[in-house]
């Protein structure tokens, strides 16, 4: 199975886009609802956590997981990668959502780390929405200025847009601050121009109409759901053994939180369009009886 992974409720704006882009696969769900909004923690226990939850999918049997946050992949996703992976888990892999929207951006891929001359053509002014902890990284600044050193990157930090988020505030009563935060943006851009912007953050698309009403009708909103499915499509052509076709009988979608499920269930609901049928999973271990059926073939490889 493939695991997507995310501090709370964000992560189902990719899960939506990657069910679409690939119906016959099985997908397990994990939202850190417990310790949620990852946006404002430190680089360590983002990264402490972001293993934690990547440990309990691939102990549901996942043998690939993305990082459908953006937050854990600015900040823990190369340390992850580099030392925890090879070390306690070397056949698994984790991707993140960073990945195909820098490549969107510069035009160029990821395996390429500097600036072709092709690359230096491309030109832009792009502006990122994100949590604090992102922005602060510096991921998308640095990735898109590598490869594509001619785009001008605009960032605005969202301090406690994910926590309304996932206090269920809908996109209508997120307008006044969603407008405060495009005027921040664009006061930054100088009053500038802007060709597109990302919302780098998979919480921000669950309200998506707020930003599309707050800026330009040209300005473009680059839709990271719908780029990460379709790499997410080429990487399982390139590596069918990660691949996790669904037979009959199956459940396409197994949900977690690490919270209480009925206000996950219902937030679900709202920004998935169809109830997922979610299971709290604890600091440790998930009561079997409580899990969703995975499969006997899937069944937990370790413990979680
Ligand atoms: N969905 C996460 C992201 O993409 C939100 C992080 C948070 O919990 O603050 O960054």
């Amino acid at each position: 199975m493939i695991g997507v992974f995310d501090s709370g409720s964000g992560g189902l704006s990719v899960l939506r886009a990657l069910v679409e882009e690939l119906p016959e696969q099985r997908f397990v769900y994990l939202g850190d609802h417990g310790n949620a909004p990852y946006g404002q923690r430190s680089a360590d226990e983002i990264y402490g956590l972001t293993c934690a939850g990547v440990a309990r999918l691939f102990g549901l049997g996942c043998s690939l997981v993305i990082l459908a946050c953006n937050t854990a992949a600015a900040v823990a996703l190369r340390r992850l990668q580099q030392t925890w992976l090879p070390a306690r888990f070397p056949e698994h892999r984790v991707l993140g959502v960073l990945v195909p929207v820098v490549e969107s951006v510069t035009q160029v891929s990821w395996d390429v780390k500097t600036a072709s001359p092709a690359a230096g053509k491309t030109t832009g002014r792009v502006g990122i929405f994100a949590t604090p902890r992102t922005v602060e990284s510096g991921a998308y600044p640095r990735e898109i200025g590598l490869r594509a050193p001619s785009v001008e990157v605009f960032q605005q930090a969202c301090p406690d847009l994910v926590q309304r988020i996932e206090a269920g505030a809908t996109a209508e009563s997120l307008a006044d601050q969603v407008a405060a935060e495009v005027r921040a943006l664009q006061a930054r851009a100088a009053g500038g121009r802007l060709d597109q912007v990302i919302l780098g953050c998979t919480h921000y698309p669950l309200v998506e109409s707020a930003f599309r009403a707050a800026l330009p009708p040209e300005v473009a909103i680059l839709s990271q759901p719908k780029l990460v499915a379709e790499s997410l499509a080429d990487y399982l052509r390139r590596h069918p053994r990660h691949r996790a076709p669904k037979a009959r009988g199956q459940t396409r979608i197994a949900a977690f939180s690490t919270a209480e499920v009925k206000t996950v269930r219902d937030l679900g609901r709202r920004f998935f369009g169809e109830t997922l049928a979610f299971c709290q999973i604890g600091e440790t271990s998930a009561p079997a009886e409580r899990r969703p059926a995975l499969g006997a073939a899937q069944a937990p490889t370790t413990q979680v």
